[in-house]
């Protein structure tokens, strides 16, 4: 006897076939949802100390010299790895500190070097950009920029 397409196995492939990509959909949403969550590339809390920094860096416009991750201008060293080179990647206090004196004694006026401007920060600024650094640091890049150098 012939396999015939009856109203009811139509059906039935319908509402199954239904069911089973929904529970796909379903399935990769979550599995989606956990790679995300897994593979998150944050090391540091996102505090409001970090986005006031990422403010600063903003309005002082860092970028237009530096490189962050690669990204910016290629006149001045990159950023997103100062706090490791300056080994207080770790150090919230030592981190506002060398940054703090490296930003007073700016520009170095040291002949044949390239210059960094003077910028006039408050304290709450300083300390809020050495976060963000330390934040953008922590950021897990995958290695990126290969620089160690600076
Ligand atoms: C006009 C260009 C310019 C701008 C704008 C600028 N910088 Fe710089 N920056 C430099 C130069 C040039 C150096 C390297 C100076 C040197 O090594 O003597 C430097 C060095 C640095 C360093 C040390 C990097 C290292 O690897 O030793 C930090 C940190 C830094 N700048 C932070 C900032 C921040 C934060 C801002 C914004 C508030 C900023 N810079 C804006 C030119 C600039």
């Amino acid at each position: 006897m012939a396999e015939i397409l009856t109203k009811a196995r139509a059906r039935n492939i319908f509402y199954g076939g239904s069911v089973f990509f929904v529970v796909v959909f379903i399935a990769l949403t979550a599995q989606s949802h956990k790679y995300i969550v897994d593979t998150s590339t944050a090391g540091l809390p996102l505090t409001e100390q970090v986005a006031l920094g990422k403010a600063v860096w903003e309005r002082n416009s860092c970028i237009n010299c530096h490189t962050l991750h690669g990204e910016g201008a290629y006149f001045a060293p990159e950023v997103g790895n100062v706090m490791t080179r300056w080994g207080v990647a770790d150090d919230p206090e030592g981190a506002f500190e060398i940054l703090q004196g490296w930003m007073e004694s700016q520009p170095s006026g040291i002949e044949g070097r390239r210059q960094m401007p003077h910028f006039e920060l408050t304290e709450e600024e300083i300390r809020a950009l050495a976060e963000f650094l330390r934040w953008a640091d922590h950021t897990d890049t995958q290695g990126w920029p290969p620089n160690e150098a600076g």
